[in-house]
């Protein structure tokens, strides 16, 4: 029996907030996470989203607002709560001195899972995360790639209904990197409610139902990744590289541009067609320039600046 039933609202926050040193990191945050959602957090660092994870598993105390997991109300009830969840942390928080085997039989144990339980499912895990060769290996021994699939299959030891996943594929080469969307994807299929937070945002466009752009700890936009693309932004980019300002006079003349920034030494045209810049381009000898679609970037780059973070 598992120890909370599955309610059709995974995630209820109301007000949610979290100060520190007087600045509200969490700022009255208002989220609904229906279950079977792939739900993916972007915003820039520091932006809460690690905070906000926290919260949801009750490892950092909430300073305001409601907060249910699971139909749980938290922090109360967040020992229950953790039974049902699982988290791949943001830094990976292996222990060095034990086998791949022996990491999953540990973690296995605080939730009181039988040896003999514990055996099967550690034999499917590692098979999930394709870990087999490496059972008996120590951590040290093992790649970036593996490390997380590692860390993705302990969270799955108590065979949880949510899944937490904080920045599960950076610094991850592409391969090992899509190797973790399959497992993600599996997951999804098999009726899992996912919450991952991502730097990357072909990996939100690719995976996640929702989106949700988050900075200064509050939501900005929440939609499904095509929709945020097409209500929040124009459909397509023009970025030219060129010293030429009488080049840029000419293309600034396009009636169909809707935004223009320009960034250290690239000037963005955004528009639904541009055709009378391209015109121009296409007629003069500059050829430094790309006209694409717009994408998740181009959003997020809207709604949180370009401005560095921390
Ligand atoms: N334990 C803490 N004490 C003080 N400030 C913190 C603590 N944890 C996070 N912060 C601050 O809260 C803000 C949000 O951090 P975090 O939730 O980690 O953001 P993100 O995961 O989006 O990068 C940052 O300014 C960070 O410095
Ligand atoms: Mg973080």
């Amino acid at each position: 029996m598992s120890p909370v039933n599955s309610p059709s609202v995974v995630v209820e926050a109301t007000n949610l907030s979290k100060i520190y040193n007087q600045t509200p990191v969490v700022n009255k945050l208002n989220l609904t996470i229906e279950s079977g959602c792939f739900c993916g957090i972007l915003g820039p660092n520091g932006a809460g989203k690690t905070t906000t994870l926290r919260m949801f598993i009750g490892h950092c105390p909430i300073d305001d607002g409601k907060l249910l997991i699971l139909g749980q109300s938290m922090p109360d009830n967040a020992s229950l709560v953790r039974e049902s969840v699982g988290v791949v942390p943001q830094m990976d928080n292996l222990d060095p001195d034990f086998t791949v085997k022996e990491n999953l039989y540990v973690y296995g144990r605080f939730f009181g899972l039988s040896t003999s339980v514990l055996k099967q499912r550690i034999d499917d895990l590692l098979d999930f995360s394709s870990l087999h060769d490496k059972a008996d290996s120590k951590i040290s021994e093992l790649s970036g790639g593996m490390r997380r699939r590692l860390t993705l299959a302990r969270a799955l030891i108590n065979k949880p209904k949510l899944l937490i996943l904080d920045e599960p594929t950076t610094g991850l080469d592409p391969q090992a990197r899509q190797a973790i969307w399959q497992k993600l994807r599996e997951l999804k299929k098999q009726g899992l409610t996912l919450i991952l937070t991502t730097h990357y945002m072909e990996e939100a466009e690719r995976l996640c139902d929702r989106v949700i752009v988050m900075d200064h700890g509050k939501v900005m936009a929440d939609a499904p990744p095509k929709q945020l693309i097409s209500e929040q932004i124009e459909s397509h980019v023009l970025e030219v590289h060129t010293a030429d300002d009488s080049l840029l006079e000419q293309l600034k003349q396009d009636a169909s541009i809707a935004r223009f920034e320009k960034s250290g030494d690239i000037d963005f045209f955004y528009g639904n067609k541009l055709k009378y810049a391209l015109d121009v381009l296409e007629q003069s000898t500059h050829d430094d320039y790309l006209f694409r679609p717009a994408n998740l970037e181009d959003v997020f780059i809207k709604l949180t600046g370009r401005d560095l973070r921390e």
